[in-house]
């Protein structure tokens, strides 16, 4: 156990909204430009769905994409900062595309550093890292072509600007690595929560909001490109506000407009794209999540009944200490409404942080009782890993050892595990509606979709393909995967 803890600070087990060791790259599309583009990935889905913005923009201004780095004539790593382990790999892969260019005698390839490691760290990573070329923050796409030929005359080029306003609403993202059935819509930009532990409101800058007619439209062309299914995206997507008059939360929320987009109103818009378009959404802040999106959620089938709602700590005194703005009774009060409203069969799952600074035994033993009232279908989990220049890397000391935090961690997961099997028992014998996303990873001749609480379902699927909707019985499980087959004409269970 102890091993897998050291390679993976962080597990994932579902690859989704939430993935955060997930790593996409671009793909090969070949549409007669004169450059290549090569664009690798970190971090989380936000981060993914920035990048096919990108692609977007490099597009228009003469590049195709490719999928092998080798090929490219610009590299752009879109690069996470959320624990140090994140940046240790970017700086690795830096390394690696050094040896690139000088096995190909290429000195002219373009290394540009993308994302929120390029905004944490800004020009300093010029020096730090003498292979880039450029380094450009998450609300400074727009200015790519120009940096681009800044780099083309022999310069260096920096922007890192971060902006109240921009949500590239009018750009439409170039989907990359897609299975042309689920896509990412990110929904606003930015975090206005400054928990103590995170990097993202310093890297991604203000809240905003994009505007919903851009969200509405991308998902019906989605929808008409053959789509089933949206995951809208934001920090904090209970926090979403539009209006037309004011583009800027801090604005409208002191502002007397009555006309504002909230995030149920959003939901049942884009729930109306079609009823034959899953709608998700990540991520919920126990915070903010309101009785209204619950009750939205009831209304739409198409709404699935799965909310991602990250605890972090199942103890009071260190949630104040994170910054969360909740405690722990609050927390079981929000999943006592989830139950109360949609039922025992909604899908939850959560982030945890094990070892944040003064956490004590009976404080991590807090964090596993919350785990066993929830029954978590499953959980993102790390170990506090401190970042630079956080409220808490000011304020406290990170006082647990590692191999305490690691220990902690491993007790997170086995709990996650327990429960995950728990949950997955439950679904024995009953019929799911399935979206079929493609092959399975392990065998080409078995299907896998999901069914509306994000759990992943593998079944034969002769004569079917991908972007149908099945009924599947499940008869087997593990505590990550369903087992089953399909059922003609079945009872659907969402
Ligand atoms: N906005 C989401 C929320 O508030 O739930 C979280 C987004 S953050 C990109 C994803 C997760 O990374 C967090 O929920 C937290 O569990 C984890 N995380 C953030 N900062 C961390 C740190 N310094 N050390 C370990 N894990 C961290
Ligand atoms: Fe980070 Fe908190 Fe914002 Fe999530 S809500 S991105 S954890 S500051
Ligand atoms: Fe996402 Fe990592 Fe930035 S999790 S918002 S890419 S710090």
């Amino acid at each position: 156990m102890d091993n897998l803890i050291e390679d993976l600070d962080i597990i994932t087990d579902q690859g989704d909204a939430e993935a955060c060791e997930t790593i996409q790259v671009s793909k090969n599309s070949d549409t007669g430009k004169n450059r290549k583009l090569y664009i690798e990935s970190y971090g989380c889905a936000m981060n993914f769905s920035d990048s096919e913005i990108v692609s977007s923009i490099m597009s228009e201004n003469g590049f195709d994409t490719t999928s092998i780095a080798e090929e490219a004539d610009v590299i752009f790593i879109n690069t996470c900062s959320i624990r140090d382990k994140a940046e240790q790999t970017v700086r690795k892969r830096l390394q690696f595309f050094n040896a690139l260019k000088k096995k190909q005698k290429r000195p002219d390839i373009m290394i540009g550093v993308l994302g929120c490691m390029a905004e944490r760290l800004k020009s300093n990573l010029l020096d730090e890292e003498k292979i880039v070329d450029m380094v450009v923050g998450p609300d400074a796409y727009r200015d790519l072509p120009a940096l681009v030929a800044q780099v083309d005359n022999g310069e260096r080029a920096v922007n890192t600007f971060l902006s109240r306003e921009e949500t590239y609403a009018d750009i439409s993202p170039v989907r990359l690595n897609s299975n042309g059935v689920t896509a990412f819509i990110s929904i606003m930009r930015g975090c206005d929560n400054m928990c103590s532990f995170c990097v993202v409101p310093f890297t991604r800058g203000r809240e905003r909001s994009r505007d919903p007619h851009s969200i509405i439209n991308e998902a019906k062309d989605l929808f008409e490109k053959g789509y089933r299914e949206v995951t809208l995206l934001g920090q904090n997507v209970d926090s979403y506000k539009w209006s037309a008059e004011i583009n800027n939360k801090a604005q409208l929320e002191k502002s007397e407009i009555s006309e504002v987009v909230n995030f149920a109103n959003l939901l049942e818009m884009v729930a109306q794209v079609d009823p034959m378009l899953r709608v998700r959404f990540s991520t919920s802040h126990p915070k903010d999540i309101t009785d209204e999106v619950l009750y939205t959620i009831k209304k739409y089938d198409n709404i699935c009944n799965y909310i991602h709602l990250p605890v972090q700590s199942g103890n009071s005194r260190v949630l104040e200490m994170m910054n969360r703005t909740y405690d722990r009774e609050w927390y079981i009060n929000r999943v006592d409404a989830i139950r109360r409203i949609l039922g025992e069969d909604c899908g939850i799952s959560s982030d945890m942080i094990a070892g944040f600074c003064s956490e004590t035994e009976s404080d991590h033993k807090d964090t596993l009782s919350l785990m066993e009232y929830v029954q978590y279908d499953f959980s993102y989990m790390y170990y506090y890993s401190e970042r630079p220049n956080t409220l808490a890397e000011k304020k406290y000391e990170d006082d647990v050892p590692l191999e305490t935090k690691k220990r902690r961690l491993s007790e997170i997961i086995t709990k996650q595990q327990e429960t995950s099997l728990n949950r997955n028992k439950r679904d024995l014998g009953l019929v799911h509606q399935v979206l079929i996303e493609g092959a399975s990873k392990r065998s080409e001749d078995r299907l896998q979709g999901r069914n509306s609480a994000n759990k992943v379902i593998i079944f034969e699927g002769k004569g079917h393909k991908k972007g149908e909707y099945v009924d599947v019985l499940v008869e087997e499980c593990t505590p990550a995967t369903l087992l089953g087959s399909i059922v003609e004409g079945g009872t659907h269970k969402c």
